[in-house]
């Protein structure tokens, strides 16, 4: 596949490396997808599978234990896994989500100690940036680390955290200096999960994405270190936006492939089923949804593709694209998946099929990693 030259191409070993992890899906992860969602637990089989497979090393430079294979590849990888199971897709994205900051901005010995256990998948990873007041608007946090000698002491509540209770280390954003804005005032920290006075004070029940554990965080007196700092003090809110800039590819990818997932389940489902005689995709109005769903998915395809591209080779507007990718292939999945329901009629309303799943899957991607409004708001920005 190649659009428009210098936007992105898929090579010839990376189409062999889609053509394994669509195997390794329909395989070892669509049979467990209703059952994930089901009972609500972390498949810590998936991420074990995820492990052995490379997978989890994949944002990862080869000299930290990872492939180096890019960003590109990371979004096909978590596309073709949401198609069958979004939950099993987010351990990809929040694996990429949680170390970003360490690969951006962290020290070399920060990136020595860490990133070859995040890589084997030893240590699964989390991003600790929204609060209970404070989501969208993330530079309201209260999270605080005050010094006290040679330490940091944290203090503070972080909410909705993906991976809460699952993760082996947290990145924590805490206002550090009140003097300055918060845009100097924040500083990002590796916080593992075993300090004193760090606990996971709740897990929430979800609509959907029930197989991703989402909980809040509180930290009471939490000593760190210099060591756990990542970059410099007061470089915190940029670390978390320029990681934002990155990941919300991955978001992108989780959404287009619940898109893709339901438009082939609606399509197979409608070569089948017959009602007044003959398939239903032989009716005009089935046959004009479907193309609707099909249009959409390709199109987001095209601009997630050509967005991770940007960040493989380092462009400038990568932030504007992922977020054009984030809100364009979060609102096909919210749509398609919507009328996906509706092809399949009665039957797409049980939990017999996957469709009514891939709906309340799709509602998150619309939200998290920046609502579509915070989207269209870095879009906007970029056009002043
Ligand atoms: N890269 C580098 N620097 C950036 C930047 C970027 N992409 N965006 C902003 N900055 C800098 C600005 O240049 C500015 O710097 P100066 O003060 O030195 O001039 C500073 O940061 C402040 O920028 P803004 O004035 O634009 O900040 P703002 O407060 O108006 O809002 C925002 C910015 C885009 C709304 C931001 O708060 C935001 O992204 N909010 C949404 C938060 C979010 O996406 N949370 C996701 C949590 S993770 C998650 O949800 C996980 C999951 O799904 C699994
Ligand atoms: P609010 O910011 O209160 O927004 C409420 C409404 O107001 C929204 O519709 C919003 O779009 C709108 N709004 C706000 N500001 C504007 C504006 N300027 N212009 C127009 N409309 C606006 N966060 C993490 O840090 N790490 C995680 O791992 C993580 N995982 C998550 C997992 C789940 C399941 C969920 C639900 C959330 C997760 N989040 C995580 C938090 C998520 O990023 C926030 O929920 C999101 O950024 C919105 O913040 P909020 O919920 O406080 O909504």
């Amino acid at each position: 596949t190649s659009v428009g030259g210098d936007q992105y191409t898929l090579t010839e070993e990376q189409r062999d490396f889609r053509d394994v992890i669509r195997q390794l899906v329909s395989q070892r992860i669509a049979p467990r997808a209703a059952e994930i969602d089901a009972t609500g637990e972390f498949p810590h089989d998936i991420a074990k599978l995820l492990a052995e497979q490379d997978l989890l090393g994949l944002p990862f430079d080869e000299r930290h234990g990872g492939t180096g294979t890019g960003a590109l590849m990371l979004c096909v990888a978590i596309e073709e896994i949401a198609k069958a199971c979004a939950s099993s897709s987010l351990i990809l994205a929040v694996h990429d989500l949680g170390t970003l900051p360490i690969r951006l901005a962290g020290s070399a010995a920060m990136q020595d100690r860490v990133l070859p256990r995040y890589a084997s998948g030893e240590w699964l990873a989390a991003f600790a940036l929204s609060e209970p007041d404070a989501g969208s608007d993330a530079g309201g946090m209260r999270t605080n680390a005050v010094r006290r000698g040679d330490t940091w002491v944290l203090n503070g509540t972080k909410n909705w955290i993906t991976n809460a209770g699952v993760a082996a280390a947290y990145i924590v954003f805490a206002v550090t200096d009140r003097s300055v804005s918060y845009s100097r005032g924040i500083t990002a920290f590796l916080v593992e999960a075993d300090r004193p006075g760090f606990a996971v004070a709740k897990l929430e029940h979800k609509m959907g994405m029930r197989g991703s554990p989402t909980g809040q965080l509180t930290f009471d007196d939490v000593e760190l270190t210099d060591d756990d700092v990542i970059g410099t003090p007061g470089e915190g809110f940029k670390i978390a936006m320029r990681t934002l800039d990155h990941s919300r590819l991955g978001i992108a990818a989780q959404a287009l492939g619940i898109a893709q997932g339901a438009t082939d389940y609606a399509a197979a489902y409608a070569r089948e089923r017959t009602a007044f005689g003959k398939p239903i995709n032989e009716l005009q109005g089935i046959q004009f949804k479907l193309a609707d769903m099909e249009t959409r998915c390709a199109a987001g395809r095209e601009l997630l593709y050509a967005a991770a591209a940007r960040a493989d080779r380092h462009a400038p507007d990568l932030g504007k694209y992922s977020a054009m990718a984030k809100l364009f292939c979060s609102d096909a999945a919210m749509d398609v998946t919507v009328e996906a329901v509706q092809v399949l009629g009665g039957y797409g309303y049980v939990t017999e099929y996957p469709v009514e799943r891939m709906m309340r899957d799709a509602k998150l991607t619309q939200i998290y990693e920046g609502t579509n409004e915070i989207q269209r708001l870095v879009i906007g920005r970029s056009l002043r």
